[in-house]
């Protein structure tokens, strides 16, 4: 035991040397033996962002791509943190050998080493993060510590980072499409705002970047959080941009031409939709959060138990069924509604958007949606989900 450990400390030290002595080339993580589905590598180059190397970091899935950059330090420790656990290989290239440390299947390791394949390290350049809809140089970025002072979105929060920029990229498609885009002048209710990201980016997006005049108010339950807000509002200068301390629930929102909300925990999107319904929102954008109240009640029909006994697999549907009833509680007011993964690299049950937008309202319609309520209801043995009990209080 100690023999192995011996091994991948020696390796270990390999790669943090061979990044502060600047002879990185690259480095390959193979034989995925974790849990994510259809995660296959990881590849790791040095980038150069702005002034300072990180390392860029590629997960390779079977469909899809995923990228993330980190600081050196940070970088050895996941390599640590990966390698004979989830990854029984990896090929280390530094301008002076490869290296390559591997695993069997009684995860008891070797190492060996080649020539040197490359005889100079290549840096890639990135002057900054490049997104198409907000810009890591803005202030609000760095008052609300997703950027250093320099502008460059910190390590931890570019996952974050990436779900705002996608947000809005869908907010302005649905903008586009729909007859909102004709106003001049909007409002917008983000409502459970939290550390308010996504609120700043749409303010600014909205009138700074499109120009349309637009007033947006934050809702959120922490008082702590709305005062770094509204402090942070002031700084910026954002005249129309506000926040409030308040339950989404007790909150008196008049009409408001979007409604947006972006993993308010648990009901709070179901209270999200009820007020944005209320307020006759042209658009709302939701991505839902965690869920526990249709869990908590759901009754899985004989038929469909061989597959959903396993707990996580009944979590999941609980997930769907929950999100499936809101879309057609909006499709029931006459919203047209889409259900969609949102963005990559993210837990699933964080990933679901549902857009809506207001179409024509047909009593026709809502009575027919109201059937079909009823019989998926019926289906999983629930008295109600809880948006629904909440319109008919209301
Ligand atoms: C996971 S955070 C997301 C924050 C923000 N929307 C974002 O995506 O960055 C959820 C936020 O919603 C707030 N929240 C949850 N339930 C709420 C409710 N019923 N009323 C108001 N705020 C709520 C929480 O305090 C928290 O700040």
């Amino acid at each position: 035991m100690e023999k192995e450990i011996e091994l991948k400390e020696g390796f270990l030290e390999i790669i943090k040397n061979s990044l502060k002595e600047n002879t990185f080339v690259k480095m390959t993580l193979g034989k995925y033996r974790g849990s994510e589905d259809g995660l296959e590598n990881i590849y790791v180059t040095p980038v150069k962002l702005k002034e300072s190397i990180k390392l860029a970091f590629r997960y390779k899935y079977k469909t899809r791509d995923v990228y993330k950059n980190h600081e050196p330090e940070e970088a050895a420790a996941i390599i640590e943190d990966e390698l004979g656990k989830n990854f029984l290989h990896g090929g280390l290239f530094t301008t002076q050998n490869d290296f390559v440390l591997e695993y069997n299947k009684r995860r008891i390791p070797r190492t060996y080493t080649r020539k040197a394949s490359f005889t100079r390290v290549e840096v890639k350049e990135h002057n900054r993060v490049k997104t198409r809809h907000i810009d890591s140089k803005d202030k609000y970025f760095f008052l609300l510590g997703i950027t250093n002072a320099k502008g460059e979105v910190k390590a931890d929060k570019y996952d974050k980072f990436r779900q705002v920029d996608k947000f809005i990229e869908i907010l302005h498609s649905q903008l586009e499409a729909g007859e909102l885009n004709e106003k001049n002048q909007l409002t917008v209710a983000d409502l459970g705002s939290g550390k308010s990201y996504l609120t700043f980016a749409v303010y600014n997006y909205l009138n700074n970047k499109l120009g349309i005049k637009t007033t947006v108010t934050g809702i959120e339950q922490r008082a702590d959080l709305v005062e770094i807000s509204n402090h942070a509002v002031e700084e910026c200068g954002f005249t129309g941009l506000k926040f409030a301390q308040s339950s989404i629930n007790e909150q008196k929102l008049k009409h408001t031409d979007i409604v947006i909300a972006l993993h308010a925990c648990d009901t709070a999107t179901d209270d999200a939709i009820a007020k944005a319904l209320k307020a006759e929102a042209g658009i709302i954008i939701l991505a839902p959060c965690c869920q526990k109240y249709v869990r908590k009640n759901i009754n899985v029909p004989e038929s469909l138990k061989p597959v959903f006994k396993h707990g996580i697999l009944e979590e999941h549907l609980s997930s769907f069924v929950t999100d499936g009833l809101r879309a057609l509680v909006l499709e029931s007011y006459g919203y047209e509604t889409k259900v969609f993964e949102f963005i990559s690299g993210e837990h699933t049950s964080k990933n679901i958007m549902i857009t809506a937008v207001k179409n024509e309202y047909s009593e026709d319609t809502y009575l027919e949606k109201v059937v079909e309520i009823e019989k998926m209801k019926a289906q999983f043995g629930l008295n109600d989900f809880y948006l629904d009990k909440l319109i008919t209080q209301k």
